[in-house]
């Protein structure tokens, strides 16, 4: 049976990363960025490599990695993300394009990275095939996903909160599971698939430090699209409940003034043959 195409999915993903582009940096960003370090030591970017950031927001692992001396671009599907990007990082090109469909010839690149992007496409299996073929032999894959909500606890507080206190039946479009790449077996079978070998997976533990609980409540009401959408679309009601209990949750997470959060992350690489 042919996979699902999700075409709502992916322009609903994309409406909401235009809406979400300037939230998404002041909120989340300040998380992600911490993963492009370990992100790019697992393509071993050296100094004139030639790399490719896929779904590349606001640029930080564009960035980290020009600053490491490689030669890079940045492609993303959201002009928004795109001029973020820019503004950032001046002296790194950035282009507007699509992951599943990369506007690069084959053999470009020696690493290509997705710093969070998988969980957000309507075709996974799509983008992974085209960082394939745009990689040159030998070249390196690796792209981060967040954990399960156990794990990844600002997620796991938050829909914990909408299944107590709203509901999660608000009519999103349909897309593939937000967790899906949490399983190290699904990042392992999807590399293989898609040609690459010796694939592995590693975690990342990272702490995100939020200036107060409202802060988590507040990301995830702007700063994403499909936890945003959910909460949006709740009734006026349900959301302060929500969000009363998204604070109750993250006392235990309290470190002075700011609350720690882990929110582990799940990388995974591979190499081209
Ligand atoms: C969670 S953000 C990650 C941004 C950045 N890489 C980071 O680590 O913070 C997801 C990004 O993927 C982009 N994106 C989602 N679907 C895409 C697609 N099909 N093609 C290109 N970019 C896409 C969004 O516009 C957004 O910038």
């Amino acid at each position: 049976m042919a996979a699902p195409s999700f075409d709502a999915f992916h322009d609903f993903e994309h409406a909401g990363w235009q809406k979400a582009a300037e939230q998404y940096a002041r909120t989340f960003g300040t998380l992600t960025a911490q993963a492009s370090g370990p992100l790019l030591d697992e393509v071993s970017v050296r100094a004139g490599a030639r790399v490719l950031d896929v779904a590349s927001g606001p640029g930080y692992v564009a960035g980290l990695a020009a600053a490491q001396g490689a030669r890079v671009i940045g492609v993303d599907f959201s002009p928004l993300m795109v001029s973020e990007a820019r503004r950032r990082y001046p002296d790194v090109e950035f282009r507007e394009g699509d992951a599943e469909a990369l506007p690069f010839d084959d053999g470009s690149f020696d690493a290509a990275v997705m710093s969070f992007g998988m969980l957000h496409l309507a075709r996974p299996e799509a983008a992974i095939a085209e960082a394939h073929r745009v990689l040159a032999a030998g070249g390196r894959y690796a792209f981060t996903v967040w954990a399960r909500p156990d794990e990844a606890v600002g997620f796991g507080v938050v829909l914990r909160a909408i299944e107590a206190h709203g509901t999660t039946n608000v009519g999103l479009p349909e897309g593939p599971p937000f967790f899906r790449f949490s399983e190290p077996e699904a990042c392992l079978s999807a590399l293989a698939e898609a040609g690459f070998e010796r694939p592995r997976v590693q975690r990342l533990p990272l702490i995100w430090r939020l200036p107060s609980a409202d802060a988590l409540f507040q990301a995830a009401l702007c700063g994403a699209v499909r936890t945003s959408a959910a909460l949006q679309a709740q009734t006026p009601e349900a959301l302060v409940e929500i969000r009363r209990a998204v604070h109750d949750s993250l006392q235990q997470y309290a470190d002075g003034s700011t609350i720690a959060l882990p929110m582990g992350v799940v990388l995974a690489s591979a190499s081209k043959p």
